[in-house]
């Protein structure tokens, strides 16, 4: 059994070395220009309490900390697989773990913040983020993932103050399904219950839990975040995200069940006012005594947008932010704790690390269209299965040849030479899914779009294979050269 006034006495530890933060925007280097951004903010005589930054190259991060002394900043990290059961043997995880605090440290973050998500499963690569398996399972281990994590940054990245950053987890948002065995509230408070970590509350994100669970089928609204509100490990947000949300352009018409809009999280887009309302609601929770910081999540948004946004949530939210951050502050206790290294309380065992590894791969082949729906955390799912059937026929189709890179793009005279021979670029989703493959580097789906389609293009088109090296070998040449003076010529769209 954990500790658990062990593992509460020492998040609480931790949180005391976090000061409050107040009203901020979680942004991107470079989508929108960060430095263009600040200006236009100051023009409008606008000053965020804090930019939370997403990861970048550690130059552009350094870069960002020398030009703005006066802002803090945090970070949003990715590409840490931690709800995955297999991640810590991955041969890029410990080079991925220093990389991370590596930027922590350029920034002088005081927390990671890190999606409970994943964009790679099994062997098996997507897009966007994928929501974990909501069983008791995958949240021990997402827990003992986090205090491995949690372990290298207390001997990493421990400023000289003595103290580490904090891990921060984010629920994140569900794209059209939701697999699993028990609530979402109680997965969290599952892993509150076995790492000291903090959590991040998105609004949009659970804007899309109502509308993509049987919730919204059951109640209002309203009903639905004060149960969920209940239930959360609440007591142990430490920030808010509040963000855009729109249909996908996949999607055909506006509306689905229910007279909702078929939205999902989108940063680019407007703030719709109910996340505004469901904000108050949270904001008005009585466990919510550890809050340090709210944050628009503003990355990829037009930057007249943004100014507008953020002033009106100034307007209407700084001083209730202020006010929920000092309630907390209030009732904090010093904590006297012997120090002893944080470490997951029973470690998982590998024959449980497997049959998760299994249900992964199963979910792989399930919402990609390659298997039948089948298994226990999958019945609510089966159910009810447009929302999967959406994200398998629309969603991952639109990803695998537009997202993050457009084939026909990418490969103008590769496209041509396989239109001339009826080859239909709609085949390489199926040959993307066909079989799991074990991991050649860190994640990055530009570069597997290119390392995938030169595989297809051998297999089903011999005679292009001079064509789509060549237009490979100058795909790579022009990505390396852009990371290089920190300006990814692909604006990476992204779910957070
Ligand atoms: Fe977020």
């Amino acid at each position: 059994m954990p500790d658990l006034d062990f593992v509460q006495q020492d998040f609480q530890r931790r949180l005391m070395e976090i000061p409050p933060q107040g009203t901020g925007l979680s942004v991107d280097v470079y989508s929108p220009d960060l430095f263009e951004l600040v200006n236009k903010l100051r023009e409008r005589g606008l000053k965020p309490d804090y930019l939370e930054v997403f990861k970048a190259t550690t130059t552009a991060l350094t870069t960002v900390r020398q030009t703005m002394p006066d802002i803090p900043l945090a970070y949003h990290g990715e590409g840490l697989w931690i709800t995955q059961p297999d991640v810590q043997t991955s041969p890029f995880f410990q080079q991925d773990v220093g990389e991370m605090v590596t930027q922590l440290n350029s920034l002088q973050s005081l927390w990671l913040n890190h999606e409970c998500a994943m964009k790679q499963m099994a062997g098996y690569s997507f897009g966007t983020y994928v929501p974990p398996l909501y069983t008791p399972l995958s949240a021990e281990v997402v827990a003992d993932n986090i205090a491995t994590v949690q372990q290298a940054m207390d001997r990493q990245g421990r400023r000289a103050n003595g103290t580490a950053p904090l891990f921060l987890l984010e629920m994140p948002p569900l794209t059209y399904f939701s697999a699993g065995t028990i609530p979402i509230p109680h997965f969290f408070r599952l892993i509150t219950e076995l790492v000291p970590c903090g959590l991040v509350l998105d609004i949009g994100h659970l804007w899309t839990v109502y509308r993509y669970t049987a919730a919204c089928r059951r109640t209002s609204l309203e009903r639905f975040v004060g149960e969920f509100l209940d239930e959360f490990p609440l007591e142990r947000v430490v920030e808010i995200h509040i963000a855009g949300l729109s249909c996908h352009e996949s999607v055909g018409g506006p509306q689905g069940g229910g007279g909702l809009p078929e939205w999902i999280d989108a940063h680019a887009a407007p703030i719709p006012s109910i996340l505004y309302t469901m904000l108050e609601q949270v904001l008005a929770h009585p466990n919510l005594c550890s809050l340090r910081a709210v944050a628009l999540e503003v990355d990829t948004k037009p930057i007249e947008m943004i100014v507008e946004e953020y002033a009106e949530a100034v307007r209407r939210f700084a001083i209730l932010v202020q006010q929920t951050m000092a309630k907390g502050a209030a009732i904090e206790q010093p904590v006297k704790l012997t120090s002893r290294p944080i470490s997951a309380q029973e470690p998982v065992c590998q024959s449980d690390r497997q049959r998760l590894r299994d249900d992964y791969a199963r979910y792989a082949q399930i919402i990609s269209g390659q298997g039948p729906i089948v298994g226990p955390e999958w019945q609510e799912t089966a159910a009810e299965a447009t929302g999967l059937a959406q994200y398998c026929t629309s969603y991952v189709p639109h990803e695998i040849l537009h997202w993050g890179g457009d084939l026909g793009e990418m490969f103008p005279q590769t496209c041509r030479a396989l239109a001339e021979q009826g080859i239909c670029l709609t085949a390489f989703v199926p040959f993307w899914f066909r079989s799991p493959r074990p991991l050649t580097q860190s994640y990055d789906f530009f570069l597997l779009k290119i390392e995938r389609f030169l595989e297809f293009v051998t297999e089903c088109a011999p005679d292009a294979l001079v064509c789509v090296q060549e237009e490979c070998d100058g795909l790579r040449l022009a990505y390396a050269q852009a990371n290089e003076v920190g300006n990814p010529m692909m604006e990476m769209e992204r779910t957070k």
